[in-house]
């Protein structure tokens, strides 16, 4: 049966009239009432953890915006965690996890089987927004990129430049490609369990792409996407698969193809006019306006959004932000980028 909401239908390589939009980050801190639940909650963590309050927070920008689709509330460092490496949050400055630089962290690791015990409450709370959600709505699931969530794991924290990740990758390649090949068997089982629980469609976040460069962007960005993508469809070939190798540059193009996903997201740092000759050639995409809009606002806003619109308009697209929307984003900016993709 041909899908009916619109999200679906541009992921199934439909050129709709006006493209459907949903938002990275689209619960978050730039939102009062996202605050107001997170502090009752507690912590970020335990919000992830608590399936009716992270199932509240993912509706609140559908209720806000009316958006053609909700994201799952979870973070991509839950599958280390799941996997047995301690996670926390240093307020103002990020996550921070147990280091993996040898065989003996590696060792210490948990086995795959297990992840589940940790990664209920989140099935729990896709079972909730799917009975929850408007019946026009899309439901995302998503997981980091084996590479991406690696780049945490090994370092223990957010790096600008994933050194401590290159640095393993040349020091101990056999242990660098065991963690990857535990990630990438973690994630099947983990997107596996949210399609299963109502997720409609999966997104795979390398967030860290950017620093992989030829060989080794074939071998620990495509790959692993590859790998994921065809064990979800061998067992779910009707779940659409977003990819997005952020900050890939010329790794977007072919990138659809070599990996099989649906549709790829692009970042910013490249052009909507590039994207739609290069990428969307291939089918879906999904972007690519810069969030430091959503914080400036103004005509420059409502302009970008509108040739943003206009140069994917021959082909399949879901509009989106190149990246997550920031804290210090204005909620009525969020609705002038909607109404100018509405009413176009
Ligand atoms: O898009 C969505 O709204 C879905 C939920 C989601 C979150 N994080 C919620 C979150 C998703 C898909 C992510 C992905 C994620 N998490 C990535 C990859 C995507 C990207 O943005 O590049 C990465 C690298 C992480 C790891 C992570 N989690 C970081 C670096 C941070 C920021 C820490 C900070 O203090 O700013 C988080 C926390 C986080 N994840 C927040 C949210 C809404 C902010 C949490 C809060 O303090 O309330």
């Amino acid at each position: 049966m041909a899908p009916t909401k619109t999200i679906l239908r541009a992921l199934a390589g439909e050129t709709l009239p006006t493209p459907p939009i949903w938002m990275m980050r689209q619960a978050g801190r730039y939102l009062p009432e996202y605050k107001a639940t997170r502090a009752q909650a507690g912590d970020f963590l335990s919000l992830c953890y608590n399936p009716d309050l992270a199932a509240e927070v993912t509706l609140q920008p559908i209720r806000r915006y009316g958006f053609d689709a909700a994201i799952l509330f979870a973070d991509i460092l839950l599958i280390p965690q799941a996997l047995g490496a301690d996670l926390w949050f240093v307020t103002g400055e990020g996550p921070r996890l147990s280091t993996i630089t040898s065989q003996a962290d590696f060792d210490k690791l948990g086995s795959v089987d297990n992840i589940h015990e940790t990664l209920n409450p989140i099935y729990e709370t896709v079972k909730i927004l799917s009975r929850a959600l408007p019946s026009d709505t899309t439901l995302i699931g998503f997981a980091g990129a084996p590479w991406t969530v690696a780049t945490y794991m090994i370092a223990g924290r957010g790096t600008p430049d994933q050194g401590p990740a290159h640095a393993l990758m040349q020091n101990d390649v056999a242990v660098f490609e065991a963690l990857l090949d535990k990630i990438t068997e973690a994630t099947i089982h983990y997107l596996l369990a949210q399609i299963e629980a109502g997720a409609e469609v999966v997104k795979i976040f390398d967030s860290w792409a950017g620093s992989l460069a030829g060989d080794a962007f074939k071998k620990y960005s495509l790959e692993p996407a590859r790998k994921i993508t065809a064990a979800l469809k061998a067992k779910h070939p009707n779940i659409p698969v977003i990819g997005f190798p952020r900050e890939a540059g010329d790794g977007y193009i072919g990138f659809a193809k070599a990996t099989g996903v649906d549709c790829v997201a692009l970042d910013n740092s490249v052009s909507a006019d590039w994207g739609a000759a290069h990428v969307q050639v291939d089918g879906c995409v999904q972007g690519n306006l810069a969030s430091s809009h959503m914080v400036t606002g103004g005509q420059a806003l409502v302009d970008e959004t509108k040739a943003i619109v206009k140069a994917f308009s021959k082909g399949p697209h879901i509009f989106n932000l190149g990246h997550g929307i920031t804290p210090d984003a204005d909620p009525d900016n969020v609705q002038r980028m909607i109404d100018a993709v509405r009413e176009n």
